[in-house]
C-alpha cells in the first residue's frame, strides 16, 4: 500500500527527486521486485480523505487513475513504474514501462454482477396490494421490514424489487458507495461512479466477517456496507446464526459499522433497508387458516423457530408483514394490479424530497434515520395521532423504541399521502404496519390512486 510513497519519500531525502515537487502530493502503490507498480484496494476512500484535506495532486497505478479521478478537484497521474514516477517528477522524459496488471482476482471480492436489481419489476407480480403498500413506504422512509410468510408466497421476489423503487443515489452517497467498491477490491479498470442503490443478499451460512466487514490483513468492507443506500436481504433469516444477526444490531440503529482489528478500528458506512425474509414455520407449510394448513412441524420446533423471529433484531424492525400465497388463478388475473416499478419511484422520489426539506438543516433525510428525541419535539404527531399511539404503549402492545418507529412511519406514510403534519389516519396505518395487522382496504384503496 505505501511502497511507493516511501520509495518516493527516500528518494526526495536523498535529493534523487527535488521535494518541492512532493509537495502536496498524495502517492499510492506497490511495487513489484522489478521496479512496476502494482494495484491496491481502497484508492477512492484515500483519494477522497487527501482530497478532503487540500490535497490536489495525486500519483496512482495506471489502472486505477479512472478510480481515483471520481473525486472532483483532484489532478491524477497514472503510473506504470517506480522509474515513470521519479521522471515525471524531474520533470525529465518518462520512459516506457511494460503495463500494469488490474487488481489480482484473489484480492477481488466476487461483488461484480451481483448486486444491482434494476431489470426485475414490481408489474411481474400480481395483487399483493398490501405488501406492495409496505414496500413503497419502506422504500419511501428507508424503514426496516420483516416479510414472513409460506413457502411461494412471493417474500424474496418483493424483496428484490426493492431498489428498483428507490431513486437514483445522490453524488456523495454514489460516492460512499463506491468506495466501499474500493476498499473491497471490486471496482475495475474503467468502472464508474455506482449511481443505482445496491441489493445484497447473503446466504444464511455466511460468517460475521463477511456480513459486518473485518478479517485479518486489510479492512474488508461486509456485505452490509456492500449494500449501502440500498437494500440488504437476509432470505430465510431465521437459518441465520445468532452471532450474525447479534452483529447487525448496531448498524441497524447507527447506520455505521464498525469493525476492528489488531490495532485499530475502522468505520464504514452500512445505511441500508434491511429486508428480512422468514417462513412461518421451519417446514414452511404453516397457515394460520387451518383449511390450507399443511404444516409437518412439531410444535415445539415451531416454538423454537419464532422465538428466532421475535427478538432484540426485529425490534429494530419497522415494518412487519404477513404475506399469504396469491392463489394461482389470481396470478393470470390480467386485471390486477399491476403497478410499475417507475410509477413507485415517482411517488417515492417526491415523498424523499418532503423529507429532504423538512431535514435540510439536520444530519439525516429520511424519517427512517430521524432520531426519536427530534421527532417528539419538533415533528410531532397531531395530539389525537399521538393519543393513539401512547394509548397502545400503555397497553404494552408497543414498546418505547416502537413507539419511535410508529412515528417515524407516520411520517412517511403522510409524505406519501402529501399530509403536513401526520393524524389519527397515518398514525392507524403505521400502527398495523408495525403490527403486522393488515391494512385496511381504504388505505390501499387511496394508495392505488
Ligand atoms: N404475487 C405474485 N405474482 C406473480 N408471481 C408470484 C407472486 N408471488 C410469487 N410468485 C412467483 O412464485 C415463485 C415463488 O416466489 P418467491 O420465491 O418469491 O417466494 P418465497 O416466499 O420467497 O418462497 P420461499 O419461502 O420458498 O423462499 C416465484 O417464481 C415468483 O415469481
Ligand atoms: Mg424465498
Amino acid at each position: 500500500m505505501f511502497d511507493l510513497a516511501i520509495a518516493i519519500a527516500v528518494l526526495g531525502a536523498t535529493g534523487a527527486v527535488p521535494t518541492a515537487a512532493l509537495d502536496g502530493l498524495v502517492v499510492i502503490g506497490e511495487l513489484t521486485l522489478d521496479g512496476g507498480l502494482r494495484c491496491v484496494p481502497g484508492v477512492l476512500p484515500m483519494v477522497m480523505a487527501a482530497a478532503a484535506r487540500g490535497v490536489r495532486h495525486v500519483v496512482v497505478p495506471e489502472p486505477q487513475a479512472h478510480e481515483a479521478a471520481m473525486v472532483p478537484g483532484v489532478e491524477v497521474l497514472g503510473m506504470r513504474s517506480l522509474a515513470q514516477v521519479v521522471a515525471e517528477l524531474r520533470d525529465e522524459p518518462v520512459p516506457e514501462a511494460a503495463p500494469v496488471a488490474a487488481m489480482s482476482s484473489s484480492r477481488l471480492l466476487a461483488w461484480r454482477g451481483a448486486g444491482r436489481m434494476d431489470e426485475v419489476d414490481l408489474a411481474d407480480l400480481v395483487g399483493m396490494e398490501d405488501t406492495r403498500f409496505a414496500v413503497e413506504v419502506a422504500a419511501a422512509g428507508g424503514h426496516h421490514l420483516l416479510l414472513s410468510g409460506p413457502k411461494g408466497s412471493g417474500k424474496t421476489s418483493i424483496a428484490e424489487r426493492i431498489p428498483g423503487l428507490l431513486p437514483d443515489l445522490t453524488r456523495e452517497e454514489a460516492l460512499e458507495l463506491t468506495a466501499v467498491h474500493s476498499l473491497a477490491g471490486a471496482l475495475e479498470p474503467g468502472d464508474g461512479l455506482r449511481t443505482r442503490p445496491p441489493f445484497a443478499s447473503p446466504h444464511h451460512d455466511a460468517s460475521t466477517a463477511s456480513l459486518v466487514g473485518g478479517g485479518s490483513g486489510a479492512v474488508r468492507p461486509g456485505e452490509i456496507s456492500r449494500a449501502h443506500c440500498g437494500v440488504l436481504l437476509l432470505d430465510e433469516f431465521p437459518l441465520f446464526r445468532a452471532d450474525v444477526i447479534n452483529a447487525l444490531r448496531q448498524p441497524l440503529e447507527s447506520g455505521d459499522i464498525s469493525v476492528s482489528r489488531a490495532q485499530e478500528s475502522v468505520v464504514l458506512p452500512a445505511r441500508s433497508i434491511v429486508v428480512l425474509a422468514a417462513n412461518p414455520c421451519p417446514c414452511g407449510d404453516y397457515h394460520a387458516d387451518a383449511s390450507v394448513d399443511r404444516c409437518k412441524c412439531r410444535e415445539v420446533q415451531r416454538r423454537d423457530y419464532r422465538r428466532k423471529v421475535t427478538g432484540p433484531i426485529t425490534d429494530r424492525i419497522d415494518i412487519t408483514r404477513h404475506l399469504t400465497a396469491a392463489r394461482p388463478t389470481a396470478r393470470r388475473d390480467p386485471l390486477a394490479v399491476r403497478e410499475s416499478s417507475a410509477e413507485v419511484r415517482e411517488r417515492v422520489t417526491v415523498a424523499r424530497a418532503r423529507q429532504a426539506d423538512r431535514y435540510a438543516d439536520e444530519a439525516w433525510r429520511l424519517n427512517g434515520h430521524a432520531p426519536g428525541p427530534a421527532l417528539a419535539t419538533r415533528w410531532p404527531l397531531t395530539p389525537a395521532a399521538a393519543a393513539l399511539v401512547d394509548d397502545q404503549l400503555w397497553k404494552g402492545r408497543l414498546t418505547r423504541r416502537g413507539v419511535t418507529r410508529v412515528h417515524r412511519l407516520a411520517w412517511t406514510v403522510a409524505d406519501l399521502a402529501g399530509v403536513d403534519q401526520p393524524g389519527v389516519t397515518e398514525a392507524g396505518v403505521a400502527l398495523r404496519l408495525r403490527s403486522g395487522e393488515p391494512l385496511l382496504a381504504a388505505t390501499l384503496r387511496k394508495a392505488a390512486g
